[in-house]
């Protein structure tokens, strides 16, 4: 494959990166391959980097305005790339999603209030409700051999259980890959709003979209949806610390606004600002070719682990891996601790997602072919060499 955009980086010890210095302070041994944190090892796009040049040529990083040179790009990209109409005024601009989780069960629901996530799903969307005073209720996203599917019985009887007054829903879905389609998206979003569901929908990594699936914003079916995003993952952008919260409501915005204001959070940064607007009006080559590297990389995974006890779940987007080592036989703690200290490889144990995380672990295959495909070899020789042992020796 020619790449004009995507230049991978995988010397970034000593660069205070989190996914690779956290190696040395966690003691892990000194060549282990980070695939965890969800942060890709690729250079940030060239016309991005020279507008931040610019930017850092002007020499002031004084107080910011947001421009409506910005607020445009945002709605521009959501309409050319994912046919999303929303209006320039709706845009709420936060310094990350997590806080935008935070800030929407803070200014939203009141303490106690029962919170619909479904899990296996990305911790944070618990841990903020949990955080904050409010009530989890789980409802289990269910393991088909075709992959997962939402229990949507389920979810209207947890809904009418608990009296769930929101839901924090993940979309395409961090860990277990799925780009949910038109008709689920549907039926999802009529049976929250039967039962006055307030819906909030994370879609930070909705440019990761493999061949033959769409990304629809749940936006589109309802405008009351409240909206998640950011280009931090599309662009490896996260420590810019810029993202949206993009809502109708002019007195929901207001809500959400006042509760940043009273943390004293009124101004962005500038630097995620100019990026954000270069990636969303200049870059979608790199998105194009970004997708074609990832599901490269997935199908490298997928043919090592081939007739293994290692299965990847079927994967439709994102960049994140959900390997299903059930039928290895070797207990998830022990099998993610002897990875890291015996095999150097880092991964995500499932557990930590929720509860039917167990038997399961996330891969972060942003990364170069090489160091994938040393990282799945490294998987593969130590899972065969424990594969079977007990159980009991956690
Ligand atoms: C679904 C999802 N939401 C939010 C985030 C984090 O976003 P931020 O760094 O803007 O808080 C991640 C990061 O992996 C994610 O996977």
């Amino acid at each position: 494959m020619t790449m004009k955009h995507i230049k991978f980086k995988t010397d970034r010890f000593n660069t205070h990166s989190r996914k690779y210095d956290s190696i040395h302070l966690n003691r892990y041994p000194k060549d282990t391959i980070p695939l965890w944190v969800a942060d890709m090892d690729i250079e940030v796009d060239e016309r991005i980097l020279n507008g931040l040049h610019e930017y850092l040529d002007e020499k002031i990083l004084g107080y910011n305005l947001e421009t409506p040179e910005y607020t445009q790009a945002i709605t521009n990209y959501l309409k050319r790339r994912h046919d999303c109409m929303v209006d320039p005024s709706w845009i709420l601009t936060t310094p990350n999603v997590v806080s935008s989780i935070n800030a929407c069960l803070l200014a939203l629901t009141q303490p106690n209030d029962a919170i619909l996530i479904l899990e296996p799903v990305y911790m944070p969307f618990f841990k903020s409700v949990e955080a904050t005073g409010r009530q989890v209720v789980f409802s289990s996203l269910v393991h088909h051999p075709s992959g997962y599917e939402m229990n949507f019985e389920d979810i209207e009887h947890k809904i009418q259980e608990f009296n769930v007054k929101m839901v924090i829903f993940c979309s395409p879905h961090n860990p277990v890959g799925r780009v949910w389609r038109e008709n689920e998206l549907k039926r999802f979003v009529e049976i929250m709003n039967q039962n006055n569901v307030m819906i909030i929908s994370d879609e930070i990594h909705m440019d990761f979209i493999f061949k033959g699936h769409k990304h629809i914003p749940l936006i589109n079916f309802d405008e009351h949806v409240i909206m998640l995003m950011s280009a931090s993952k599309t662009f490896n952008l996260a420590s810019a610390h810029v993202s949206q919260i993009i809502v109708k409501s002019s007195s929901i915005r207001k809500k959400i606004m006042n509760l940043y204001h009273q943390l004293g959070l009124f101004h962005s940064v500038e630097l995620g600002i100019r990026a954000t607007t270069i990636a969303y009006q200049e870059c979608d080559d790199y998105i194009d070719e970004l997708c074609d590297v990832i599901e490269t990389n997935v199908n490298l995974v997928k043919q090592c682990f081939e007739n293994s006890c290692v299965s990847v779940v079927k994967m439709e987007g994102t960049y994140l891996m959900w390997l299903d080592v059930r039928a290895c036989g070797i207990a998830t703690p022990r099998l993610h601790r002897g990875l890291i200290k015996e095999a150097q490889v880092w991964l995500h144990d499932g557990s930590i997602f929720g509860p039917t995380g167990e038997g399961y672990l996330r891969l972060n295959c942003a990364t170069s072919p090489h160091l994938l495909l040393e990282a799945c070899e490294r998987i593969k020789t130590w899972i065969k060499e424990h594969a079977h042992e007990s159980k009991s020796s956690v």
